[in-house]
């Protein structure tokens, strides 16, 4: 398979984060930003932006609160997907997968890694659910500034997920349409890639 160029190289991750490294330098903001897809009880999909944290070596990593929408979603089905688009390079990533829980020390990490402000912010929110009044978010920010002082802890309720792909697709702009796409497939986390080659 002619698979040169960007799309060279026997391990997905290591694509990925050479393109988001291509791509951030170009993007206005947010070259992580993800579109990330749920899917609800009855099989209606859910699609909300989110930022991608960690490219591991087996994962990819994001950040939220896990009593919202998608927190819920993920906790029901197990299974996420999102896709990466680059204006600025005419790419796109596309990942389908299992989803787990990181809420140990690399948790804990970036969430001491954020502004206080953040920090705070993520106990004051109650995500996705209803809000009487801006006023009201603020009391309640307020209120947890008073009682969790200048080092808070990471609510056991926001940490992050981790998607392990059984699919990974690297798409880019090809003349008249005529794109390039590369899926890896497999059917199990332990399992070897099957890479294909698509048509556009
Ligand atoms: C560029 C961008 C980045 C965002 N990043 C995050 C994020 O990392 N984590 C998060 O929980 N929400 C993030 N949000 C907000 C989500 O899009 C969404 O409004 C929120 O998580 C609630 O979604 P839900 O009700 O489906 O759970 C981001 C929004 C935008 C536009």
């Amino acid at each position: 398979m002619d698979r040169s160029g960007i799309f060279a190289g026997d391990d997905p991750f290591a694509i990925a984060r050479s393109w988001l490294a291509e791509a951030e330098p170009l993007e206005p903001n947010d070259a992580n930003a993800i579109a990330l897809a749920t899917v609800d009880g009855t099989g209606l999909p859910n699609v909300r932006m989110v930022l991608l944290k960690d490219i591991e070596p087996a994962g990819f990593v994001f950040y939220t609160n896990y009593t919202s929408r998608k927190g819920q979603e993920i906790e029901a089905s197990g299974k996420a997907a999102f896709v990466l688009h680059w204006k600025s390079l005419r790419r796109q990533i596309r990942v389908r997968g299992l989803t787990s829980r990181e809420e140990g020390p690399q948790a804990d990490e970036y969430y001491a890694s954020r502004s206080l402000k953040s920090r705070l912010g993520a106990w004051a929110s109650r995500q996705s659910q209803p809000l009487s009044s801006r006023t009201a978010l603020m009391a309640e920010v307020a209120k947890v500034t008073a009682s969790k002082g200048t080092n808070p802890p990471r609510p056991a309720f926001w940490g992050g997920v981790r998607i392990t792909p059984l699919e990974i697709e690297f798409w880019a702009d090809g003349a008249f349409r005529l794109h390039d796409r590369f899926r890896w497939e497999r059917s199990t986390p332990e399992e070897g890639w099957k890479i294909e080659r698509l048509n556009p």
